[in-house]
């Protein structure tokens, strides 16, 4: 009987599909691993390349090439990729549009190059699609055609999906959500919505952002997870009971299967890096005192404005604390400069290390490393709790704004920052105070326990008691 049933199992080949970029590429590759080592299961993971906007500096290097991964564990991963179509080509994009619909249009239009993939021969056969929930509209359709069953994969929290939920279902008004957007400063700490089921307060803080491209995202994002939820056999989502436990509680009338934290423990990391990482920073670390270092970045695509930028130059040196800080050549809005000014940098005096990319899994995982100056985004955020990093927050897109909340409010791991209601900008003394806060005093002291604690409930998620183990179980039998 147990050798029938492994024989069942053993035709499981998923085809993975992730949004190309660096935050959905490295989430969805942990979750093929994880189900590459349940037994028979093969994966072939697609990258999208030729790609636009933030995606347009990603490529394929060597550890990215076409074909198999030797990897970790002998796992069964095959990699291929697939061109993605040039949005300016795509008649139907509205004038003016911005580069997220540009980007997401582009991505609309990838079902035949899927399809191609489908129809090249296998070993085993395809019996199965994972893809990313914004890929929902040219994957699924591709599934149904070919008479596959798709997983879709969520690398936001479940809080997100609840509050796009809610909207959806009209609980709150959609053109609430705008007009509170648009009068957000003087709205800001207002309370938006309570007593929603599962979810905090919500304040207008808390609501997902993006300048012009807001109405799009609420919009559209939350129509695609509509399609989601209402046609995939089954939705895995990069969270865990621990830190969601409310949300994760709410039946929203779908299997919702909590699949989280994916990351990976460092000796079993394969590499999902779209850009070249510089572990020359690691040495730097290891010259480094205990917790001493303020770990800065962005994540792949959030930007900061040039006085911002100027305000953390002038607050890191005040602070006079270490710094490691990712440099992307795209980090600096409207800057005259792409590389990181060397007059600047020599007043550091060498407290500094300044750099494009790094390993950041890596990094967090270093004992030097105090705390981490993040954008909040979903990925870096389970990052750090799960090498027990204390956070810094400074969101700018989207969920960030929701991510920040439950950092600082819900979990006790991080810190904000007060905006200076006249520039709009968080001033140089707010930055110095808030650093020197997290690595000087007793408050960052406890701030270091709790995420501590939250280390070992991550590493209990895989455990064969713990959520996550029990979850992947279940999808691998959703697929039977
Ligand atoms: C975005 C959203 O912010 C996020 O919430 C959503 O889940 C995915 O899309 P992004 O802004 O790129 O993602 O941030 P994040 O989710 O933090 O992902 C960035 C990834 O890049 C992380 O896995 C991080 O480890 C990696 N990274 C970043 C590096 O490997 N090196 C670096 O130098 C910087």
């Amino acid at each position: 009987m147990a050798s029938e049933a492994a024989a069942r199992r053993r035709r499981h080949h998923a085809l993975a599909v992730p949004l190309p970029g660096q935050g959905h590429v490295n989430p969805l590759m942990r979750f093929c691993k994880k189900l590459a080592e349940q037994e028979g299961f093969t994966i072939t993971f697609v990258h999208i390349t030729g790609a636009y906007f933030n995606f347009q500096r990603q490529e394929l290097d060597g550890k990215q090439k076409d074909g198999e991964d030797e990897g970790v564990m002998r796992l069964d991963i095959r990699r291929t990729h697939v061109d993605m179509p040039d949005p300016s080509e795509l008649g139907s994009l509205d004038v003016g549009a911005g580069p997220i619909q540009c980007g997401f249009a582009a991505l609309g239009s990838i079902s035949p190059q899927i399809e191609q993939l489908l129809l090249q021969p296998h070993d085993p056969p395809i019996t199965c699609l994972i893809s990313d929930v914004f890929l929902t509209g040219p994957t699924q359709s591709v599934a149904d055609k070919f008479n596959l069953p798709r997983i879709a994969f969520y690398t936001c929290s479940q809080s997100l999906l609840l509050l796009a939920n809610y909207i959806r279902e009209g609980v709150m008004s959609l053109e609430d959500v705008l007009k509170a957007l648009e009068a957000r400063e003087r709205l800001k700490d207002n309370i938006f919505k309570e007593g929603l089921p599962g979810l905090p307060t919500i304040k207008v803080c808390d609501l997902m952002e993006h300048f012009q491209e807001n109405r799009f995202l609420y919009t559209n994002g939350f129509q695609v997870m509509q399609e989601t939820t209402s046609k995939a056999r089954a939705i895995a989502i990069n969270t865990f009971t621990e830190i969601e436990e409310d949300a994760l509680q709410v039946d929203t009338g779908i299997p919702i299967y909590a699949i989280g934290p994916l990351v990976e423990p460092l000796e079993n990391e394969l590499n999902t890096s779209l850009l070249k990482e510089d572990e020359a920073c690691m040495v730097w670390l290891d010259s480094q005192p205990c917790s001493s270092v303020l770990f800065v970045s962005f994540g792949s695509f959030a930007p900061v404005s040039l006085p911002q930028f100027e305000e953390f130059i002038a607050g890191f040196l005040s602070s006079k604390q270490r710094i490691l800080w990712v440099f992307r050549p795209n980090l600096v809005k409207d800057a005259p400069f792409t590389t990181f000014p060397e007059e600047v940098l020599s007043k550091f005096h060498g407290r500094a290390y300044v750099t494009n990319w790094v390993p950041q899994v890596k990094v967090l995982s270093h004992p030097s490393v105090g705390g981490f100056l993040t954008h909040c985004g979903w990925n870096s955020t389970l990052e750090a709790i799960s090498h027990g990093v204390p956070m810094l927050c400074f969101p700018y897109i989207g969920d960030q704004f929701l991510n920040a909340k439950f950092i600082i409010e819900e979990w006790k791991v991080g810190l904000g920052f007060k905006e200076n209601k006249e520039s709009g900008l968080i001033g140089r003394e707010e930055i110095t105070r808030v650093i020197q806060t997290l690595l000087e005093t007793e408050e960052g002291e406890c701030l270091h326990h709790k995420a501590d604690s939250f280390r070992n409930a991550c590493a209990r998620s895989y455990l064969p008691t713990g959520g996550a183990f029990n979850n992947i179980q279940a999808i691998v039998s959703a697929l039977e």
